[in-house]
């Protein structure tokens, strides 16, 4: 049986936590990761450490786990081979022979003073031009790097084979829906597209092995890098969202101080980029673009995390019936409105700050 994990915004939506509860809860056989390479940080707790991986699967947390990384995945090999030994997964994790590479230039020219730099405000992982050097046709691939050879392995035999065999599949898709290059607020997206379809395609299976598809929001929208964020709060608008002016309010009472509201809210909800650092905006959920991204990606249900930063009366709360009143009938609004089943919440960053509605 395939899950396939997608974001539902900008990413950074809290999948990696998400990827690394369902591994270990559902006895997920093999985890395999989809999207654009290691322009994405995904975060996951541990064995009372924090992890931010770029490459590696979220679902190394199953020790008993396959870990592959598809086809369509751009891979640093010295980033990937840092983390397989921090992650100590060397002997359970492989890649596609035809995963793209990402040389040193590549990077040099996503952190050089260009247009990706100064107008996209990209992540400077060298994930784009080596995109467009692979529809270039001159890329190299994974089984041209010496270094690789031992994690080399045919992605969708391995995959297509387990399924066959009644295994259970998680793909562990990046990034977010409002980054896609087909679907995002183009030209400020990533060099991929990143919706469901996109992820089968990186890991080499068909639709019709995919049984569901988790969209991944958090209860509220973030975006990093440039571009525009219709669902921003504002010094304007904040007086329409009374959920909002409390959770301000809470920021100044801790003393939270900064250049303007939004810049406060960053700090209070502790919103910083994972691989860049920079500062995430924050802005009410975008329910226009959580809908659409919802139909794209044929969403078989949802999860909505960080439940526990805008109503911190549910920090660790496991049973949906102990959620505040004012945090169900968020819950319940937004799963009316997308008009898909919620089933999964996360209260916390830790992988058992979570509310299963499927058991
Ligand atoms: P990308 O692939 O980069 O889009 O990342 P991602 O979707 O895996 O998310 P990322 O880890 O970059 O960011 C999510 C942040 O929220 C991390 O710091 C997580 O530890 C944290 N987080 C996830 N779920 C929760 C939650 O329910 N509550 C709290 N407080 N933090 C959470
Ligand atoms: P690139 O993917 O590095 O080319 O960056 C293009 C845009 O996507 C920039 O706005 C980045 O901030 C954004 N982006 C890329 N990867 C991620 C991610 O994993 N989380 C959030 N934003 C991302
Ligand atoms: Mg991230």
């Amino acid at each position: 049986m395939v899950t396939i994990i997608v974001g539902g915004h900008f990413g950074d939506e809290g999948k990696g936590k998400i990827v690394s509860y369902l591994a270990n809860k559902d006895d997920i056989d093999i985890v395999v990761r989809a999207g654009v390479g290691p322009n994405a940080g995904h975060t996951v707790f541990y064995k009372n450490r924090r992890y931010g991986l770029r490459m590696i699967p979220c679902g190394f947390v199953n020790e008993s786990a396959v870990l592959l990384i598809g086809a369509g995945v751009l891979i640093n090999p010295k980033r990937f081979l840092e983390e397989v030994n921090i992650t100590k997964t060397k002997g359970r994790i492989f890649i596609d022979k035809r995963c793209g590479i990402i040389e040193d230039r590549h990077r040099m020219e996503d952190m050089s003073d260009t247009h990706l730099k100064r107008e996209i405000g990209t992540t400077g992982s060298g994930c784009g031009p080596a995109n467009a050097e692979r529809a270039y046709r001159t890329i190299k691939l994974a089984k041209d790097i010496p270094e690789l050879k031992s994690f080399i392995t045919d992605v969708p035999l391995e995959i297509n084979n387990a399924i066959e065999n009644g295994k259970r599949i998680l793909i562990e898709a990046s990034q977010g829906f409002g980054l896609s290059l087909f679907y995002g607020t183009y030209p400020f997206v990533t060099s991929k597209d990143t919706s469901a379809s996109m992820a089968a395609v990186d890991v080499g299976i068909g639709p019709t092995k995919v049984k569901e598809v988790i969209v991944v929001y958090k209860a509220y929208t973030t975006r990093v890098g440039e571009g525009p964020m219709k669902s921003m709060i504002t010094e304007e608008n904040i007086a329409k969202f009374p959920i909002w002016q409390d959770v301000l309010k809470d920021a100044q009472n801790k003393g939270i101080y900064g250049n303007d509201i939004n810049d406060i809210l960053s700090k209070y909800l502790d919103e910083w980029g994972t691989v860049t650092h920079r500062k995430r905006r924050v802005g009410i959920f975008d329910m226009e673009l959580a809908k659409y991204s919802a139909m794209v990606n044929g969403a078989t249900n949802i999860c909505i995390t960080c439940i526990d930063k805008i109503f911190p009366e549910c920090k660790g709360v496991k049973e949906y019936d102990k959620l505040s009143k004012r945090a169900r009938e968020y819950i319940e609004n937004i799963e009316k409105e997308i008009g898909v089943n919620v089933t999964l919440l996360s209260t916390g960053p830790k992988s058992d700050d979570i509310i299963d509605l499927r058991l």
